[in-house]
């Protein structure tokens, strides 16, 4: 049945650290065992992150994040006009979803192909379990699903790349570097590594990023005293800049950073794959050639090695001189490409958030994770709440 064999490696922060560096584990191998059966191999010579690093460059996230911003307050205006209860995941993944493909792709094609992409985005995300990934040719019915939903992605991209040709004074994009970076010897965009390369970026770029922008605020109910410091920063911020939330703006949010790094510290689920390149000896244990090896981040960020208390809410930690070591972002080799873009979309989402909207009713208690999600830090109820719009 199983034609790998996995190892947890990494129970320990001395651990977790050694799967971050090590140089005889293959990160892409690894994410392309995660992603098996569904997404095509990448062609040889091809590496995702050479396009990551082109799309995710400091003056294309500055030329995107003020209509990323202004799509944000758009959205939350739309989503919580009337004063009802909401289900803050659900309207805050499909915010940032948003506003991340808006970073990623660009404006006029997110208003035409959001609905076809975050639709089947959600299903290739979530109704994912491992016998998925074990027996990704197995037939289930999730499976059916997630062949459907490649598809309709496929035929979204399809449009995009077809419409981005007809241009005739294109604006600039960062599509194209999908594009650029993916034609075959005759110069055709080829489909197919775009599209991997494209979905590779969104799993990277969407999942965590709006979970944690949903955990903020019920985190700031919870801990009243973080809300006030979050609330007279952004009154600080706004006699500023004024009310439009900036790239400039956000960077002088140091007070929502350490809290999202604290939330993140606590809410962070991901595993992290990869593929043992040569025979690995740990403990006096052999972990052969061509084995997954999969890594947590709490067994480093939850850690008494690590972090002083732990488990206390203290976002003190990331403020302070002498602050804290963040591991949330990864670690070692391959450290994550996109987190000044996470840093931006999350602290707009909650700046956007503290200025316009508050909760009718504090969350005392912080509901757990679900721990039998594959795709991150999702609650186990969710909540569900009423929120109100500052007069
Ligand atoms: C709160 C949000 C985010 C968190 C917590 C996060 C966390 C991480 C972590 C832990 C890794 C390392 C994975 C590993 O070692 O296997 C990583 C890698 C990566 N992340 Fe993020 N990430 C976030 C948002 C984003 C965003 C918004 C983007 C892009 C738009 C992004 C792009 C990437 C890429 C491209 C890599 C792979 C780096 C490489 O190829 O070496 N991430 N991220």
């Amino acid at each position: 049945m199983l034609n790998r064999r996995v190892f947890y490696l990494g129970a320990n922060p001395e651990l977790t650290h050694s799967f971050f560096g090590s140089r005889d584990m293959n990160f892409n191998k690894g994410y392309e065992f995660l992603f098996g059966g569904f997404f095509e191999q990448s062609k040889p010579g091809h590496d995702p992150a050479v396009v990551f690093k082109k799309v995710l460059t400091a003056s294309n996230i500055k030329m995107n994040i003020n209509s990323v911003a202004d799509d944000c307050l758009l959205q939350m205006n739309r989503c919580w006009s009337d004063d009802k209860p909401v289900d803050f995941f659900e309207d805050g993944y499909a915010i940032v979803f948003r506003m991340g493909l808006r970073a990623i792709v660009g404006g006029k094609y997110v208003e035409k192909y959001f609905d076809d992409i975050m639709s089947a985005f959600s299903i290739l995300d979530r109704d994912f379990s491992g016998i998925n990934l074990f027996m990704p040719k197995m037939p289930t019915p999730s499976a059916k699903r997630r062949v459907m939903a490649l598809e309709k992605a496929r035929k979204a991209i399809k449009n995009i790349i077809n419409e981005r040709q007809a241009e005739e004074n294109p604006e600039p994009c960062s599509f194209d570097y999908f594009i650029e970076n993916n034609k075959d010897q005759n110069g055709v965009p080829d489909l197919d590594q775009i599209l991997n390369d494209l979905l590779g970026l969104l799993f990277a770029a969407s999942t965590n990023t709006a979970l944690i922008s949903s955990w903020i605020p019920v985190y700031l109910s919870a801990h009243p005293q973080w809300m006030e410091k979050a609330l007279q920063e952004q009154e600080e911020i706004m006699k500023k800049y004024g009310e439009k939330v900036t790239g400039e703006a956000v960077d002088e949010m140091v007070v929502l950073e350490a809290i999202m790094q604290e939330v993140l510290r606590h809410r962070v689920h991901s595993f992290v794959w990869r593929e043992v390149a040569k025979d690995l000896q740990v403990k006096g244990y052999t972990i052969p050639a061509g084995s997954i090896s999969i890594a947590r981040l709490e067994f480093l960020t939850m850690d008494t090695r690590t972090y002083d208390n732990p488990a206390a809410f203290a976002p003190e930690r990331f403020l302070t001189e002498g602050r804290a070591k963040s591991y949330v972002f990864g670690s070692g080799l391959h450290p994550c490409q996109g987190q000044k873009l996470a840093t931006y979309e999350t602290n707009i989402f909650a700046a956007y958030f503290l200025r316009n909207f508050e909760f009718a009713e504090r969350f005392e208690k912080i509901p757990e994770i679900n721990k039998e999600e594959f795709s991150g830090s999702w609650p186990v109820v969710k909540p569900i709440v009423r929120i109100i719009r500052k007069k």
